[in-house]
Formats: structure tokens, sequence, C-alpha cells
């Protein structure tokens, strides 16, 4: 394949990813997602009816109701990279003599971190269950500005403990509601918000470790190929150096697929760095993403189960408020690893 096209897919795939992740992780209202939605609106004007309703069903099934599809994808491309991986950076690492020690840190992760992934998809992150709920109902308590006391859900038909949500994917509502993630096909609530949150650290720590190892393997290629003083002659006679732009045409011809996965590896490690970081932030000053995003005055309706879709939650966010829930970030990271159980009464 030659260089251009084999750009051109880099790129789009690249793009494709970028797209899904934004598409899909993001805060549903973020100006990003307006955006995409207003791109997806265009797009759709130009397909035909059957095949507007056939995606809107698969779209449907994929992020509005439960299925295991993600968790899926995430091992098939983690095991694409480790693949990859072991196959061409390793043994390359191995002969410019990189320790084994460095070389063994990602099979290390990649263990922790599939431990606490299954923690985060096995846990029950806090459902609201008839027999329970009156303790849940006493964890914390009602600040009547997010969360008024009496209000009932719905469907599950029992009285929503303050912090608490329904999700509509799991039909449940779940204490100290975080989000519903599709990538552990699990709600993030009071039980496994600290495995969500290593989850994402131990991720980021991944990638940032393969892409590393990989980095180096190119520098060295590169060092290896002599290409940095190597020098061609151009149409007009004259020797000129190799620019950076050969040395990366080399390294895209020699090693497609390593480049490929470093580029979706540190893709990766920023956007779930960034996320990592939020959710870090938001441990520490107490909030969930929920709360965190009501606040903002963001639709809500959650307030009130009989609140308009669009009201704006009452009062207005004051955002000179916004870490009144805090006790100190240690306790408030404290209660993300240590969540307290609904037979503790509040306040002691
Ligand atoms: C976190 O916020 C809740 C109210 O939403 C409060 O009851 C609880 O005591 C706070 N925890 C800490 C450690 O500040
Ligand atoms: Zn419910
Ligand atoms: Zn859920």
């Amino acid at each position: 394949m030659d260089f251009l096209t084999l750009f051109a897919i880099y790129v789009a795939v690249v793009i494709t990813c970028m797209f899904l992740v934004c598409k899909y992780s993001g805060q549903p209202q973020s100006p990003f997602n307006t955006l995409l939605n207003y791109l997806f609106k265009v797009v759709a004007s130009f397909t035909p009816q059957w095949l507007q309703r056939l995606s809107q069903r698969t779209l449907h099934r994929l992020f509005h109701q439960r299925s295991n599809l993600f968790i899926y994808v995430h091992i098939l491309l983690e095991g694409a990279v480790y693949a990859e991986f072991t196959y061409e950076v390793f043994g390359f690492c191995r002969d410019m003599d990189t320790t084994l020690t460095s070389l063994s840190v990602p099979y290390v992760l990649l263990v922790v971190k599939t431990f606490i992934f299954y923690l985060c998809i096995k846990t029950d992150p806090g459902t609201v269950t008839k027999k329970k709920v009156s303790s849940q109902l006493h964890i914390y308590p009602y600040d009547r500005r997010l969360f008024h006391p009496g209000v009932s859900c719905p469907t599950c038909q029992l009285v929503k403990p303050a912090r608490s949500k329904h999700c509509r994917v799991c039909d449940r509502c779940v204490q100290r509601f975080d989000h519903h993630c599709i990538w552990v096909n699990n709600c993030i609530g009071a039980q496994n918000s600290r495995y969500f949150l290593l989850y994402l650290f131990s991720l980021c720590a991944m990638a940032g470790a393969i892409s590393l190892l990989t980095g180096d393997m190119l520098l060295h290629a590169v060092l290896r190929s002599g290409l940095l003083r190597a020098s061609y002659i151009d149409e007009y006679g004259q020797q000129q150096p190799a620019g950076p732009l050969f040395v990366v045409q080399h390294l895209f011809l020699t090693f497609p697929r390593v480049i490929f996965m470093l580029g979706f590896l540190v893709f990766l490690f920023f956007v779930l760095g960034g996320y990592a970081l939020f959710h870090a932030y938001l441990a520490l000053v107490n909030q969930t993403s929920n709360e965190w995003y009501k606040s903002r005055g963001h639709v809500c309706q959650h307030c009130h189960p009989t609140a308009a879709a669009d009201h704006l939650c009452s009062p207005v966010p004051d955002h000179s408020k916004r870490y009144y829930y805090s006790r100190g970030l240690l306790r408030n990271l404290r209660e993300i690893f240590f969540p307290l159980k609904g037979v503790q009464k509040k306040g002691n």
C-alpha cells in the first residue's frame, strides 16, 4: 500500500474513533454534542426513511438497553493492542536492550486493570430496593435544592433517597447515582464509584505505558535507520537533508500497525486522562456527575417527576455554593472509597 492510501485510512479511523468517543461518552448536552447532533440531523435529511429507522433502532439497542457489547469491544481492542505490542514492540525493544522490568509494566497494569474492571462490572452500584429503601433514605439528607423529600420514582414506586436517580438503561433507582457507563454495562453509583475512578486511572496508565515504550521503539528505529543524517537530490539537482516528513513517511511505511496503535493510544490517553481528572475532581468535591450537571442549571426531569422535561432546576444555580456539600477533600475522598452504608445514620 502506498503512503497516501495508508495515511488516508489512518486519518479516517482516528476521526471515526474521536467522533464516537465524543458522541457517546461525553455529557449529553455539551456544546460538542450539540454540534454533533446538528451534523447528525444534516446527514439524516439525506438518508432514506427505512435506513433512519433502522439506525435509530440500532442506536437505541446499543446505548439505551443493557448489553455486554461494549465490554466485548473493550476486550477486543485491548487484545489487539496487546497482541501488537507483544508481537512488534516487545521484541524490538528487547533487541534495543530496554529492561525487562519496563517492558513488563504494561502486562502488570493489564492484570490490575482487568481486576478493577471486573469489580466495576460486578459490583451492585447501590440499587434502591424495597427492602433497603428505608435505610437508604437516611444515608444523605435532602438538600431541597437538587433533591426534595417525598418524591417517588414513578417506575420503581419507591421514595427516592437524596442523591439517587433512576437509570433508564438499567430500569432501577441507584443511590448516589453518577451516570450509566456503557463500557462497563453498569451504573456508577455509591458502591462502585471507587472502582470506576481506579479503572479510569489504570486504563490511562496502560495507554501511557504502552505509548512510551512504543515511542521509544520508534525513536530507536529512526536513529538506527540513519534517516536523520540522510539527504536526497531534489528536482534541481541540489542536495537536501531528509526532513521530518521523510522520517514520518519512513516510519509509516515500515511500521504501519505500530504507528496506528500509537496514535490510538495517545488519543485515548488524553481523552481518558481528562475524563479521569474530571472524576477525580468530582470525588474531591463530593459531587456526582449527575449533581454537577444539575447544579449547572441544565435540564432536569428529576427534581420532580411532574416537572416539565425542560424546566430549569430552581433555585437557579448559585456558583458560590458549588462546594456546598464538601467537608474537606480527604473526607470526600474517603466517602468514595468507603461509601456510607444504609444502616449508618447520617450526622454523627
Ligand atoms: C457529601 O454531600 C452530602 C450531601 O449531598 C453530605 O450529606 C455528606 O456529608 C457529604 N460528605 C462529605 C464527606 O462531605
Ligand atoms: Zn426508579
Ligand atoms: Zn444503569
